[in-house]
């Protein structure tokens, strides 16, 4: 039988207009400019309007990401959507994008793993393409987390933005695509980034509103130190099922939540810097849509070339890790 590889045909993002400042944020906090941008590389992020959802976003992303691939939505055979900061609990974020994208009633699956799942879904992806189920899927990567952060709590709420991001992958017989990953969870230390009310162990309630339960709490620090103990092992991970070395990547995507951590993998991995891609200046951390977000917008301006071979990197609530060593088109071939 024919052996059959997930090309990347297709990408786009979407950030919404309002641009908030860390200087902004002064006006309300007691924070600085200054302790952002020493502890994070942070400057501004962009937050959703209230007229926008996490689907809206997702969709202006995937419709961006069809066009360039030229395939209409209703070829497409399966979607994955992963968020953390869904429209609903139920329905699935993933289902309301389906609804907006065709008419045939494909399948559409949320997945949620913090901020590792674009890797998480896009892994995913290949695993159908690979067995021959799926020939055109769409993975997005979207979070509108603004409206879970307790914008009273200065250790989180400096931290994120809004953004979408999504890839159109699509079955060839060319050899391009995923060549390694590695997955992990934590789940033993997964109290270290939590929403503690709003869900099954702890219903909605008066209690929560009046504990402010129902938003994002981090252990920053925790997080931190799994993150910078987790790059390069799942790294060589990747590299290995591969069959590559690092000198054979041309970009690392890193997630981008702290200029710092990014900084300690390139040192750990013996990388220079600059082979890292790092927009978090611009974006904060936009969580699942971090990664591509930046490969969108990379792509766009010509730094990445879709024959390059790119290392995926990423981690997040879990504590889950993602590592995927991706060509996305084939070496001798144009779409
Ligand atoms: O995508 C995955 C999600 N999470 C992450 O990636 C987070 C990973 N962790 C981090 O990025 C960093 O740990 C943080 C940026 C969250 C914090 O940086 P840190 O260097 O670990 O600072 P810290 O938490 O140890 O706090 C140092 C001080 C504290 O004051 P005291 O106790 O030393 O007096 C904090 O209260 O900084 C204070 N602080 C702030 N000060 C001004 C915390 N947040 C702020 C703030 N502005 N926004």
């Amino acid at each position: 039988m024919t052996r059959l590889y997930g090309a990347i045909t297709g990408w786009g993002a979407y950030v919404p207009p309002h641009i908030v400042t860390n200087h902004d944020l002064e006006a309300t906090l007691d924070t600085s400019d200054e302790w952002i941008v020493q502890r994070t590389g942070i400057r501004q992020r962009h937050i959703a309007g209230a007229d926008e959802t996490t689907s809206t976003m997702a969709i202006k992303a995937s419709l961006a990401a069809l066009a360039q691939a030229n395939l209409p939505a209703t070829e497409l055979d399966l979607i994955l959507v992963a968020t953390s900061s869904p429209d609903y609990l139920t329905p699935p974020a993933s289902s309301l994008v389906q609804a907006a994208l065709t008419p045939h009633h494909i399948p559409a699956m949320t997945i949620v793993t913090g901020c590792t799942g674009f890797v998480y879904a896009l892994v995913t992806a290949y695993q159908f393409i690979q067995a021959g189920v799926y020939r055109n899927i769409l993975v997005v990567g979207v979070e509108l987390l603004s409206r879970f952060l307790d914008w009273r709590d200065r250790s989180t709420c400096v931290l994120f933005g809004d953004a979408a991001g999504a890839v159109v992958v699509q079955a060839t017989e060319q050899p391009c695509g995923l060549q390694g990953y590695d997955l992990g969870s934590d789940g033993a230390n997964c109290q270290h980034i939590i929403m503690p009310a709003g869900g099954s162990a702890r219903p909605f309630g008066p209690d929560v509103l009046d504990e402010r339960s129902h938003y994002i709490r981090m252990n920053g620090r925790e997080v931190f130190k799994f993150a910078t103990r987790i790059f390069a092992p799942a790294s060589e991970r990747a590299l290995r099922m591969a069959g590559k070395c690092i000198d054979d990547i041309d970009w690392v995507i890193p997630h981008q939540a702290n200029l710092r951590i990014i900084q300690a993998a390139a040192k750990d991995m013996g990388v220079p810097l600059e082979r890292f891609i790092v927009n978090i200046d611009r974006y904060a951390n936009t969580s699942a849509a971090s990664i591509p977000l930046a490969l969108a917008e990379n792509l766009a301006n010509g730094r990445i070339k879709p024959t390059d071979t790119l290392l995926l990197l990423s981690f997040g609530a879990g504590l889950t890790w993602a590592a995927a060593v991706v060509q996305m088109q084939p070496q001798l071939h144009s779409f």
